[in-house]
């Protein structure tokens, strides 16, 4: 069979130090693939105008699997700054090139993991009835909508003309807004559409059934926020009754569940929500398996078959230029685990994840945020792993 192609990019920041280590471990672990770089991130938007070229999406397109490490955005008016001289009056405007490429490739389901590994030493504990310490196993997927609502970008500020009269139709915009000058206010819209969201609950619902997770809990606010919230929780509510009967639906307010994910975070299993909320628990459930060294993240499209997979952290612009990278790689191989699990390289997507188990397990190797350090670049001389060791650790378990 020919060698696969996957598109790397790297990014800014630490993107790079744990994507070339990702890709050490893919390669130990004897994935075959030729690798091609695609251009991303900051260094793109000054120089270029563009943080996301076009050559870009197309090596995607060509190829259909991207690996991507994190990117570095800064708000609007230091994005202009920063801009190359010859393109300052080009009227260009930032817009982040992860978002951009969720929208151009339809990127739509996003799946985040939180599984805790046994012996992480920064794994959520509480204290039980007996006043002893629990160390409860979290198991829990999150379906995110990756594409609409809050991410949409339908936003104005000083909304005028049509915009501001389409506003004023709304009685509860006159009740509340109607007396406020127009130069004050911003809109960020919230738009969910039924297709969309019957694709993000059909992959929630079908993943539990997949493997074999006994609920689907909807986390969003259908209590107050009525048209966009409300219309997810009443297809959820047909969808489970019509094609899932023998999967609960279980239906919380997002605020709630970030109260109750510290309470009974064992009793979740798959979470599905709109973007913004499925971002927030995505991050809440991932603190508690260990934060951002471990939170990997998969967006897809199943029907033009395009998946980029990412940790969820950013570049940590503070660490990108220590001499020895401190990092944890964890996130990014994970992300890199999730990738062979979608093309169905199941069989080294499991050697890699047992090799981070026991690495994880036997507590020898710790990268600074697992030995609860201070990130410092000094830590790799006070017994913390660099980002290399801890891959060189994974490598060294592979079976
Ligand atoms: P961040 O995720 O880059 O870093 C926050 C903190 O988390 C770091 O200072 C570090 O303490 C810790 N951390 C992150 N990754 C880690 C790892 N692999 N191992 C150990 N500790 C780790 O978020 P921050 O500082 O809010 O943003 C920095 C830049 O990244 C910004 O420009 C932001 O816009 C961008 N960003 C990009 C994302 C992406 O590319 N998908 C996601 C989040 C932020
Ligand atoms: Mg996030």
């Amino acid at each position: 069979m020919a060698k696969r192609t996957i598109v790397t990019m790297p990014g800014d920041g630490i993107g790079k130090p744990v994507l070339d280590e990702t890709i050490r471990v893919l390669e130990a672990a004897g994935f075959e693939a030729n690798y091609v770089q695609g251009d991303i991130g900051w260094e793109f938007w000054c120089s270029e105008g563009n943080p996301l070229p076009d050559r870009t999406l197309k090596l995607i397109e060509e190829h259909k699997i991207a690996l991507f490490g994190a990117i570095t955005s800064k708000p609007k008016d230091e994005a202009f700054a920063e801009l190359a001289p010859e393109l300052k009056d080009k009227k260009l405007v930032y817009a982040s090139p992860i978002v951009s490429l969720r929208q151009h490739f339809g990127l739509d389901i996003c799946m985040r993991p939180c599984k805790t590994y046994k012996g992480n030493p920064l794994n959520f504990i509480r204290r039980g009835a007996d006043g002893g310490v629990e160390e409860p196993m979290v198991d829990v997927v999150i379906f995110r909508q990756n594409t609409e609502g809050l991410y949409g970008g339908v936003e104005w500020s000083n909304p005028k003309g049509i915009v501001y009269d389409a506003l004023m139709t709304h009685p509860k915009f006159v009740e509340n807004f109607g007396h406020v000058p127009a130069e004050e206010v911003a809109v960020s819209t919230r738009i969910f559409t039924k297709k969309a969201t019957y694709r993000i609950l059909k992959a929630a619902f079908e993943h539990a059934r997949t493997y074999g997770y006994k609920s689907v809990t909807l986390c969003e606010k259908p209590n107050v926020i009525r048209e966009t919230s409300g219309m997810m929780y009443k297809m959820a509510l047909e969808m489970q009754k019509k094609e899932y009967p023998n999967i609960e639906l279980w239906n919380t307010n997002i605020d709630a569940q970030m109260m109750w994910l510290t309470k009974n975070p064992e009793d979740y299993g798959v979470i599905v929500a709109g973007n913004m909320f499925g971002d927030i628990a995505s991050d809440g459930f991932a603190g508690l398996i260990g934060g951002l060294g471990f939170a990997a993240s998969a967006q897809f499209n199943s029907d033009n078959g395009v998946g980029v997979f990412e940790p969820t952290h950013g570049s940590a612009p503070k660490y990108a230029d220590y001499p020895v990278s401190i990092v944890n790689p964890i996130a990014m191989i994970e992300a890199a685990v999730m990738m062979l699990e979608f093309i169905k390289e199941d069989a080294i997507a499991a050697r890699i994840r047992q090799a981070v188990a026991e690495v994880v397990a036997e507590g020898k190797v710790r990268t600074y945020d697992m030995a609860k350090m201070r990130g410092t670049a000094e830590v790799v001389n006070k017994g913390a792993a660099s980002t290399k060791q801890m891959a060189d650790a994974i490598i060294a378990k592979l079976k």
